[in-house]
Parts: C-alpha cells; structure tokens; sequence
C-alpha cells in the first residue's frame, strides 16, 4: 500500500496485494468434474487495449498521449519500460486475427487510441489513424469476430491533460466530439461499444495514487474527475444513440465483491462502502442519476456538481462491462487513523485482497467466487441487466520449454473456474452474453512494464513473434465446443 492508499482500488493501485483476513472459504468450490455448456451464440473473445499493444507511438500523425509522457519520464515504469513498440499491434494486426481464428473466437475487445484519431484532443479527425481502425474492423468482420469496441482505455491526448485533464469539466465536452467522429466513421459496421474502461481505476491511479498517468496525487482533483468522468459517460452515451441509434453501448467497470474482514458492524459498513466506490460509482450515476453512499458525505462544492448534473450522468446502459480479478477485503479503520487523514475521514475504509487462495505471479489471489459474486449482486442489485465479462485473466510469466511449448497449466485452471463460477452465475439467472479473456498478447502491464504476462499467446518482446500458449489452444476449444470441457482427474 501506499502512503495515501488508493480510494477506488487499493489491491490494484499498486498491482500487488496487501494483507487481509478473509472469510475462510474455500477457493475451489465450482464442479469442474463435468463439461459445461454455454447458451447459443455466446461470445468467446479476449481483450486488449491500444497502448498496451498497439506500439508505433508516434506514427501516421499519431499525437503524444498521457502514457507516451508518463512512460517517457524516468522513474514511473519498472526497468523503464515503454509502449512505443509494445506488441507492435499497428503493423502485425494480421498475425494477432490469425491467433483469434485459430482460437475459433467471436469476439475481440480492443481500444481505440484517441491521439491516432484527434492528435491534439479535438479538431478533424486524422485520416490515417481511422484507417487503422477501419482495416481492423473489417478483417475482423471477416473473420466472424464481433469488433466490440472499447472508446477509452487511459491514452488521453498530453494535449488535454495540459489544459486540465479529466478534472476539467471541458475535457468531457472533447470527449464527446471524439466520440461522435467514431460513431460516425465505424458505427456502420461496429454495433457495441465500451464508452470507458475501469474509470476507477483511471482516475484513481493516476490524479490521487499518481502511479499511473498523469501521475497527479490530488484528492480534490481526483473528486473533480469522478464526476467529469461521469457526466462524460452520460453525453457520450447519448452522442452515440444520436448518431447510431441501434449501437448498444455499455462501459467496462473494474469490479470486486467487498468483503467485511470480520463479523463487526463497522466491517460491514466499511465493505458497504467498499462496494459503493470501487464497483458502483460510475454506475449509479448512469442507471439512477446518484452517487452512492460511499463517503461520510458528498463533498458536491469540491467535486463541482453542478444544478441537473445528475440529469446529464444518467444513461441507461444497454449492458454492464465487468472487469473482474480477485476479490476485495474491506475493514473499517481506528478512530486515530481517521482522524489524522482527511481522506480517511471522508472515506473510513480499509481495502485488502484476499490471502486463502493460491496466488498468480505478481500477487493477485485467484478466488473464482469472486466472479460468481460479483455477477449475482450486479444482477440481484439492477434488475438483471445484460452483462458482459469484459476482462478476467491472471499473470503467470511461463516461458516456452526447450521445444518451444509454453505449458501454462495455471492459466488453464484460473480461466476454467472462474468460467464455472460463472455458469453458476447464469444458471441462477444472471444475463450474461460474452467472455473476454485478458489479454490476447502479453504485453505492456501499465506501471509494471513488461514484467507480467496475462497473454493467452506468449510474445517475444525483441522479436515480435507471437506463440499460443497451452492456454490458448484449450480456450480455442472451450469456444469451438461452446463449452468448458471437464478438467482431467
Ligand atoms: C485491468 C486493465 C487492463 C489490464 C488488466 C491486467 O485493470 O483494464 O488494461 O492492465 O487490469
């Protein structure tokens, strides 16, 4: 943990775990004895995002995103590590269809990088970054592979950041004119969209933990940026309704069910708490026009809200995105912590991962139920709404062996159970449409470089080459079959 602990996501702020108690379960709990059948038509995808494969940071008139600055400036990323070449995605494109093909996939979650489209944050859009774009789509679509199109996924123009970032109201404003360029050049063609991912995660990281960029460490800023970040979630959905009227349009929600450390009273409004800011505060702003009770109070001056802003959040979302990894263990802070960190005061909680189930390699423990979880209180919570898996992996660094064979059997059992705890999901009524493994590629892990690997096909980071792992080939058979096939005795 950091000194000044994350609000929205203290396991991830610093991609590791901290210590927590934990109920006690056990991890393992989802039959996998037997083959599990999926509904017609289910998407089988994995996900990426631009930065984190696209590479060719600066090419066919690209702009300099926040990453760009952030991984450029010493100190920020472990052995210094950058996204200028990353996968190099813009140029081998083809090659990572072909690993979707071969996984017999329908669905590929990918990001579009705003400085390709507007290299400055607003103006006529650059030709060749849509063309990117658009040679994508239509392969995919050849392909059978559903484009599912994520608008954000953190490379905000450095442009905009200079003029105040998402702390600034006008930032949402240049959001929705960007918005409106890809509804309009792809929406022929693209039918789903993700408006954000993990807003959490974004604003938390990187205007108060300042681990991600911009780096900023600023708790009115960070306030400011929830809600901007919300009313721009409320106009773009709207801007992409206007200009496609049959897009569905959701957002992609870091999410983890919050558990009380022990039975106590204060535990249990702590983990209420925890529920509200990590999983529900750009969601309740769009489906209820209200932020939920997270803090001691809304700070309403220092976040800017403004007469009918509530109005302006709210979108009814035609689908909840949920990224998921690991589960949360939230217990209440002393009264002397409280009282000496504002932060603390104005949200009492304290947030840890879980320590009973095995770990993957940077930390995160693998606990299936969380999925289940998640799914069932989403669904208990908003009257069953559609959901999409919109991430879900594990870090696990397997090399290949001495044949060239990446044998990542860990990788295999994480997506099987949380695969299994889903079908539970779903069988207790829970409306869930796709599953999108992350990621495709190993690739560039935000602050952690490329020292973690969550790829289904492994990459080798000086050549480019990509090998399916093991992994990869059984996940091609879970989405040739429809089906999660029974793990071996
Ligand atoms: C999620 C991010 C994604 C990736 C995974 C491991 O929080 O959305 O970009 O970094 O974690």
């Amino acid at each position: 943990m950091t000194a000044l602990p994350g609000v929205f996501t203290s396991c991830t702020s610093s991609k590791a775990n901290g210590s927590g108690a934990g109920s006690g379960r056990p991890a393992q709990e989802f039959a996998t004895a037997s083959a599990i059948a999926f509904p017609k038509g289910f998407f089988w995808g994995t996900a990426t995002a631009s930065y984190q494969i696209e590479g060719a940071w600066k090419e066919d008139g690209k702009g300099e995103s926040i990453w760009d600055r952030f991984t450029h400036t010493p100190g920020h990323i472990k052995n210094a590590d950058t996204g200028d070449v990353a996968c190099d995605s813009y140029h081998r494109w083809q090659e990572d269809i072909a690993l979707m093909r071969a996984m017999n996939l329908n669905s590929y979650r990918f990001s579009i990088a705003w400085p390709r489209i507007q290299p400055l944050g607003s103006g006529s859009p650059n030709a060749k970054g849509l063309d990117y774009y658009n040679r994508l789509v239509d392969a995919l679509l050849e392909a059978h592979i559903r484009p599912f199109v994520t608008l954000y996924h953190w490379d905000l123009p450095q442009a905009l950041e200079d003029a105040g970032g998402w702390p600034n109201r006008e930032t949402a404003g240049r959001f929705v004119d960007y918005v409106q360029i890809i509804a309009r050049a792809l929406g022929d063609r693209v039918t789903d969209f993700m408006i954000f991912n993990e807003p959490d995660a974004f604003v938390d990281l990187g205007y108060l933990d300042g681990t991600h960029a911009p780096g900023r460490k600023s708790i009115l800023d960070f306030l400011r940026a929830t809600h901007v970040v919300n009313l721009a979630q409320g106009e773009a959905f709207r801007a992409i309704k206007a200009a496609r009227p049959n897009a569905r349009v959701g957002t992609a929600l870091s999410m983890s069910p919050c558990e009380p450390a022990t039975d106590s009273e204060a535990d249990k409004i702590a983990a209420d708490r925890a529920h509200a800011i990590t999983n529900v505060w750009f969601l309740e702003p769009a489906l209820l026009g209200r932020y939920p009770d997270a803090l001691t109070f809304l700070p309403e001056t220092a976040m800017r809200i403004q007469p009918g802003d509530m109005e302006k959040t709210k979108a009814a979302l035609d689908f909840v995105g949920i990224n998921l990894y690991y589960r949360t263990i939230a217990s209440a802070p002393g009264t002397t912590e409280r009282v000496t960190h504002a932060q603390e005061w104005l949200f009492p909680v304290k947030m840890d991962g879980g320590q009973q189930g095995p770990r993957a390699d940077n930390g995160w423990e693998v606990w299936p139920k969380a999925l289940y979880d998640m799914v069932m209180r989403i669904t208990r919570d908003y009257n069953r709404p559609v959901i999409e898996i919109t991430e879900s992996g594990c870090a696990y660094n397997d090399g290949p062996d001495a044949s060239g064979v990446i044998r990542d059997a860990r990788r295999i059992t994480y997506h099987r159970e949380y695969l299994a705890a889903l079908a539970q999901a779903m069988q207790q009524g829970a409306d869930v449409r796709g599953y999108h493994a992350w990621s495709l590629l190993d690739n560039f892990e935000w602050a952690e470089g490329y020292s973690q690997r969550f790829g289904l096909a492994y990459v080798d980071f000086k050549s480019g080459a990509r090998t399916l792992k093991d992994s990869g080939r059984w996940y091609g058979e879970v989405a040739r079959r429809n089906a999660v096939p029974a793990a071996k005795a």
